[in-house]
């Protein structure tokens, strides 16, 4: 997995990359307007890209962008890779290796989730305070890497305080509504039962996505501060369960990007 890192990372470099400090993963229907934010953008396609898997999901962009914010070097992943699309959660985490590899020292990642909290509403936002990984798989399985990371890393505090404490007052100044709670990942592709949001919400989950559990695992293996922001793209209230609607969901995704990129961009000036 080494020498994979390192040809990724040497690929992406003598593409212009130089030492970007902050990462970013832009989830389902959200980047476009986020991408809009990256001045002096250098795109490079994961197909170019060594060792990279490619998004098979029609609404992911598959590509890199690098480029600056607030004067701070970003680089971004606009669309993601996710479990049920074939590959392992090794696989889909590598760009978060990569990154790591090539200087970034903080990690900031979005996706689209169901809602499950009945106080809240869809279009709204929800900081990743937690989570739950039900997918079965880990990123970490197999022979550990020591240079990487420790055999067991440490999960007590997923998510950076100090990223989580930035985005909340940086909400509250903004008068954004950001909630805060515990994402379940799950491994889909198809979206859940009544009896399974039902199941998930009792062992204590807000959210429920597809992604976002195994970069974050990552993350921490790597020593690699992370936040994650939820966009609340359908509510899943098990008693009163609508068909959901793919088209919808991209939709809210879009409008919400908004808010999300507001709080994103302040997020890196501040850093
Ligand atoms: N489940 C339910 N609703 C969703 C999901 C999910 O995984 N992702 C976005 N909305």
């Amino acid at each position: 997995m080494t020498e994979k890192i390192i040809e990724a990372a040497n690929y992406i470099k003598s593409r212009g990359v130089s030492t970007p400090q902050v990462g970013i993963i832009l989830g389902t229907g959200l980047g476009n307007h986020f991408a809009e934010k990256i001045e002096n953008a250098i795109e490079i396609e994961y197909k170019s890209i060594p060792h990279f898997p490619l998004s098979t999901v029609e609404f992911h962009k598959g590509k890199l962008i690098s480029g600056s914010i607030g004067g701070k070097q970003v680089l971004a992943m606009h669309g993601r890779f996710h479990y049920y699309e074939g590959y392992s959660a090794e696989q889909i985490t590598l760009p978060v290796r990569v990154m790591k590899a090539l200087g970034v020292e903080c990690l900031l990642i979005s996706n689209a989730a169901g809602n499950m909290n009945m106080n809240w509403h869809k279009g709204e936002l929800m900081l990743i305070d937690d989570h739950i990984n039900l997918q079965p798989d880990n990123p970490l399985r197999g022979p550990n890497i020591d240079s990487q990371g420790p055999r067991f890393p440490d999960m007590s505090q997923p998510y950076d305080k100090n990223l989580n404490n930035r985005l909340k007052s940086i909400a509250k100044a903004k008068n954004i509504k950001l909630n805060e709670g515990v994402y379940v990942c799950v491994m889909g592709p198809n979206l859940e039962t009544r009896a399974e949001y039902r199941f998930l919400r009792q062992i204590g989950a807000d959210a429920v996505g597809m992604s976002t559990v195994p970069e974050v695992i990552v993350a921490n293996h790597i020593s690699l501060p992370c936040c994650a922001i939820s966009v609340l793209t359908d509510d899943c209230d098990p008693d009163n369960l609508k068909p959901a609607n793919i088209e919808e969901i991209i939709a809210i995704a879009g409008k919400a990007e908004v808010a999300l990129t507001d709080l994103y961009v302040d997020l890196i000036r501040s850093l």
